[in-house]
């Protein structure tokens, strides 16, 4: 069987749950807040001991100001309100991504990892602003100009998810079969799980039969 360390996850479909139930897109990002609440309740009840969230791609800056807008209250508010239960409960917050945001959620953010640093039951990674290829060229370009060697170690080093082992499972819920720019590099030997769901609907059931499976995989890395 199978051990779970490290779960990543890319949550589609908030907008489409949105006009589907509420009329308003909004409304679905609101809703799928929820379901990250139950996921790493459910993560910590599992033992897993990363758990990595996509929650805002560098290319989601092309969507109408109005749901940027409100995507960053959303952040600000889940931050600022349950920092001290995550807190209590022993959870880590790592940010990954580019922190190049605007000041009050910079410092939030900053605010939120530091008082978090020395948890250990789990840690949560939010990628924020997260693009992989942006990560990838980043790291070649840091990797140049300390005119170091390059090899996958050192490549590594300079990634945000420096000290972080590779995810065990990828799961994209919102019924999408792409990885639309996500831990490209970390996903290579990942147990991959596209579920039809879309974000706000999937639950700790569904995140059950998913881990069941993995659980029960051949992962051969390349050997037999
Ligand atoms: C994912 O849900 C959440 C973010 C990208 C912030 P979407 O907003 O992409 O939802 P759909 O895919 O449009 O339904
Ligand atoms: C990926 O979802 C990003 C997040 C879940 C944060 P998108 O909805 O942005 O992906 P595409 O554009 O459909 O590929
Ligand atoms: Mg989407």
């Amino acid at each position: 069987m199978n051990h779970l360390n490290h779960v990543a996850i890319i949550m589609d479909g908030n907008g489409r749950w949105g006009i589907k139930y509420k009329k308003s897109r909004n409304a679905g990002h609101r809703a799928g807040l929820d379901t990250v609440e139950k996921i790493i309740k459910h993560s910590i009840k599992k033992k897993i001991k990363y758990l990595t969230l996509f929650a805002f791609s560098t290319e989601n800056w092309k969507r109408p100001k109005s749901e940027i807008n409100y995507l960053f209250k959303l952040l600000e508010f889940f931050i600022s309100e349950k920092i001290d239960e995550l807190n209590k409960e022993n959870i880590k917050i790592k940010i990954i991504g580019s922190k190049n945001l605007n000041k009050k959620i910079f410092k939030l953010l900053n605010y939120a990892e530091k008082k978090t640093e020395n948890n250990n039951k789990i840690q949560v990674n939010l990628a924020l602003n997260y693009g992989s290829r942006n990560e990838i060229i980043t790291s070649i370009k840091k990797i140049i100009k300390n005119k170091i060697r390059v090899n996958e170690k050192n490549f590594e080093k300079f990634l945000f998810t420096k000290n972080i082992p590779d995810p065990d499972i990828l799961i994209r819920t919102g019924n999408k079969n792409r990885l639309s720019n996500f831990l490209l590099w970390q996903l290579s030997y990942s147990e991959i799980f596209f579920e039809k769901k879309l974000w706000p609907d999937f639950n700790e059931k569904d995140f059950e039969i998913i881990i069941k499976k993995f659980k029960r995989i051949k992962r051969n890395f390349g050997s037999i």
